[in-house]
Parts: C-alpha cells; sequence; structure tokens
C-alpha cells in the first residue's frame, strides 16, 4: 500500500510542499471550523453560518449531469500529512471559457508561508491546460492586504478598481478585479 492510501489521501495535483487531493467527506467538520472562523471567512464574504449539515450534501450523489461550473480542491500539507484549506474555480464559463478563482487557508498557522501561491498556481495550470480555460481571474477586496499580495505573486494583473462595490466590517469598499490570459501565462511559464 503506498502513502495516502490509509486515510484515503491522494494527490490529483502534485506540488511541492502541498498537493490537491479530492476533497474527502470525513474533512467535514474541519471544513465547518474553517468556513465559519471569524478570520477566515472575514474577506471570503462567508456571510452566513454554515452548519456541518450543509457541508455533508456536497458529498452526496448528483443526478445533475449537467456541466459543473465549479471545481474545488482541498489543499493538503505533504510533509505534515494534514487538509489545511481550499483552492478552486467557480463561476466557470464554458462558452467564455474564463472561471474565477477563490482560495482560503483555514488553519492559520499555515499563513505567511506562500501556500495559497503554489495552490494557486497549480490550480491556474491545472484551468489553462487541462480545463482548456482562455483567462482566469480573481477578486480581492482592499482590506485583504494579504490576498493583493498574494495575487500580484501568483501573477495576476489588475485590470479594473470598481469603487465600493463591497460591504465588509461596518463600511464599502472597493473591488480589486486581477486577471491572466492563456497566452501571457504561456509566455511566462515557457
Ligand atoms: C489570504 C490568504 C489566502 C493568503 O495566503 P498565504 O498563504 O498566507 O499568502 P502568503 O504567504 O503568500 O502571504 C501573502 C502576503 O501577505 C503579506 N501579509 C501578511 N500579513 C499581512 C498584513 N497583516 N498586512 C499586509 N500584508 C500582510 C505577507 O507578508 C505576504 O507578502 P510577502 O511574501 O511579500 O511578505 C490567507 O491568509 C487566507 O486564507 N486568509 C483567509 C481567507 C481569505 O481571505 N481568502 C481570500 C479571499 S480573496
Amino acid at each position: 500500500m503506498t502513502e495516502g492510501e490509509n486515510d484515503g489521501v491522494f494527490p490529483f495535483i502534485e506540488g511541492e510542499i502541498i498537493d490537491l487531493v479530492a476533497t474527502n467527506s470525513k474533512w467535514a467538520n474541519l471544513i465547518g471550523r474553517w468556513m465559519n472562523d471569524p478570520e477566515v471567512r472575514q474577506y471570503s464574504r462567508n456571510a452566513w453560518p454554515l452548519t456541518i449539515e450543509e457541508i455533508k450534501k456536497w458529498f452526496e450523489p448528483s443526478s445533475d449531469d449537467s456541466l459543473k461550473d465549479f471545481v474545488v480542491f482541498t489543499i493538503y500539507h505533504k510533509k505534515d500529512k494534514r487538509p489545511i484549506g481550499s483552492v478552486g474555480f467557480n463561476h466557470i464559463n464554458w462558452l467564455n471559457r474564463n472561471a474565477n478563482v477563490f482560495g482560503s487557508i483555514g488553519e492559520k498557522e499555515y499563513w505567511g508561508r506562500e501556500i495559497i501561491v503554489e495552490a494557486s498556481k497549480l490550480l491556474i495550470k491545472y484551468g489553462f491546460t487541462e480545463l482548456n480555460l482562455h483567462k482566469i481571474y480573481a477578486g480581492v477586496f482592499t482590506p485583504n492586504k494579504r490576498s493583493l499580495r498574494a495575487a500580484e505573486k501568483i501573477g495576476f494583473k489588475k485590470e479594473a478598481v470598481l469603487k465600493e462595490e463591497v460591504y465588509v466590517d461596518g463600511e464599502y469598499v472597493d473591488a480589486h478585479k486581477f486577471a491572466l490570459l492563456k497566452k501571457d501565462w504561456m509566455e511566462e511559464n515557457k
């Protein structure tokens, strides 16, 4: 038996410090803790409490065979052998071939170690080379300094600033729209 089979963890995309793995239903409580944590949810805009029952429903078989507009991975720390966050695409538009990146590190002791940068770069490569996306975009709100810096390090280019777009912590703040085109990403990664 190879490493990982014991606990049902197998990499879908391999990285150096982390792998991107399929989310496992046994992590429902963990995901619940992350998504309800005041500091973690602050800029993810999880404004409604999320119950474990709701999370468990994500793992129920669906008869919906339409094209997915959403894909999520768990960020799994290879050395520490533990799930620490999530990253994925939502709003995938198969006609225009674009999608939005979301990501969060739920285990706060892993913040500041550039893990979101590695996870996002793996996700972006997957988006361009497997899903055949043309453009990948991301939105960050002004007070989220960590994400603004991470977006630059990932290689996103800023396309627009939407004034007073989002209500965060009692005030309207600007939304910064970042994007990356496949041709520019290929140029950077040849
Ligand atoms: C935002 C988040 C994804 C960043 O992930 P991360 O792996 O910690 O990112 P990094 O390690 O690359 O750190 C990002 C940058 O923020 C900087 N930073 C850390 N704390 C900061 C602070 N309080 N103010 C300003 N910058 C800060 C770091 O110094 C780093 O920049 P540097 O490498 O130039 O020094 C992570 O903190 C998180 O999950 N937060 C909660 C959920 C969330 O906000 N998700 C994003 C929604 S868009």
